[in-house]
């Protein structure tokens, strides 16, 4: 059976309902609902009623009727022998409702992402992590979703230490390590090199960012991230305001972001950036459809209104020049800017890193510890929403819920000093 909290997370997903308005629909106060969707270990948390189950249960069956077709997930394709399984590559390979699905899943980790459950239904399998660019936090999250499952890894970093050194193709590399694992993940500095990586093998191929061009499971944990930090503030992706600031022309995490976030209704995006740093034209075309807005500024003033502040770094790595032209402290996120500019109730995102050595305008620390600061919620947010890309992918989604024991250690009850009780703030 599933939990309460992954059965009224999905339910006002698919409704797109406010919690306000959720709580109206089933008849229950606001703070018995919130109740309800707290960690089973936590203080406040209150079993939801059998009455009240069976009732969500209905109103999502009525749901599902009317949106049958809709709910295939990308990775569940009939399973015919000899037929490779879906790579994830792009964020093009989502439809809004096989994203929701996902996340549906991601909800069914969390009680194991928070270290309260285990489980082992990816016992035996490899995976293998491939970064032939910097990395810690999709790496490191790639390999501990992995593990959380039951896997183990193999891991390599950077082109020193790969036969890619001594000049083998991507083609005899892939080929190779599918002989060696079950799944692999690869980071790369040229775009399409994962998708080149995916056509040699059979085995699951997942796209850990391919230099300018994608960086996909960054942006469904960043949608992920901005549904639950709305599910708490009362709002929908739909006719939110989303702002990206940066370098909108390397940055791979808001190329992929912006394309996902385009599959809602209404969405209106401020682009923010340096002239010589724009988002591509491509991709502003693309976006500018099913009744979304994109509009393009070069100050930060643009950040007035927005529900969502989505920062970058200058991805230096990517060009030569030392300086970027009409780059400077005037693009820097800070405290007094957020009070000067934003509403009450931004939501202030980044992919991390931030680049925090002095003169690189990135964004600032003094707002660490501000609960507006979703940055370290989202960073968290890697391990379900990875969990749930590997179970899938790996064909044991159906396994993890009946599958999970209790943990037997205790984690800190505030991962990070700042931190509300893990996630508690929703
Ligand atoms: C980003 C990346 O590598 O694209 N980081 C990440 O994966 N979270 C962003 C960056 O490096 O600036």
């Amino acid at each position: 059976m599933i939990t309460q909290q992954v059965l009224l997370r999905d339910a006002m997903r698919r409704l797109a309902m406010t919690r306000d308005a959720f709580a109206d629909r089933i008849g229950s106060r606001r703070r018995a609902l919130d109740s309800w969707l707290l960690p089973d270990d936590s203080n406040e948390f209150r079993a939801m009623p059998e009455v009240a189950r069976r009732f969500v249960q209905e109103i999502l069956a009525n749901a599902a009727a009317c949106a049958e077709a809709a709910t295939q997930s990308v990775y569940r394709e009939p399973a015919k022998p000899g037929v490779a399984l879906t790579h994830l590559l792009s964020v093009d390979q989502f439809t809004r409702e096989s994203a929701e699905d996902l996340f549906r899943l991601a909800d069914v980790m969390l009680p194991i992402a928070r270290r309260r459950k285990v489980t082992r239904v990816l016992e035996g399998a490899v995976l293998a992590n491939l970064f032939f660019e910097a990395s810690t936090r999709t790496r490191v999250s790639f390999g501990a979703a992995f593990c959380r499952l039951g896997g183990s890894v193999c891991d390599t970093t950077g082109f020193t230490f790969s036969s890619m050194a001594k000049g083998e193709s991507i083609h005899d590399t892939s080929r190779v390590i599918a002989g060696y694992a079950d799944a692999i993940v690869v980071r790369h500095p040229e775009q399409g090199a994962v998708a080149e990586f995916a056509r040699a093998t059979n085995v699951p191929v997942v796209n850990g960012g391919d230099g300018p061009g994608e960086h996909p499971t960054q942006a469904l944990l960043d949608l992920y991230t901005i549904q639950r930090e709305f599910s708490r503030l009362g709002k929908h992706v739909d006719g939110a305001h989303i702002a990206l600031v940066g370098d909108l022309k390397y940055g791979r995490t808001v190329h992929s972001l912006i394309k996902l976030l385009a599959l809602y209704k209404g969405v209106r995006f401020t682009l923010i950036a340096p002239p010589s740093l724009e988002m591509p034209a491509a991709i502003i075309d693309r976006v500018s459809r099913n009744g979304n807005v994109v509009e393009v500024r070069d100050s930060l003033q643009g950040l007035a209104d927005a529900d969502i502040v989505y920062a970058t770094r200058i991805q230096k790595e990517r060009f030569a020049e030392e300086s970027i032209e009409g780059y400077g402290a005037a693009f820097e996120i800070d405290r007094a800017l957020v009070e000067r500019v934003c509403k009450p109730d931004v939501v202030v995102m980044h992919p991390l890193p931030r680049d925090s050595r002095p003169g690189s305008h990135d964004l600032a620390a003094d707002l660490d510890g501000d609960p507006r600061l979703a940055i370290f919620r989202q960073a968290d947010n890697g391990i379900p929403v990875r969990m749930a890309i590997f179970a899938s992918l790996l064909g044991v989604d159906k396994l993890v819920q009946r599958s999970m024991r209790d943990a037997q250690w205790t984690p800190p009850t505030f991962i990070g000093p700042e931190d509300s009780p893990f996630h508690g703030l929703d």
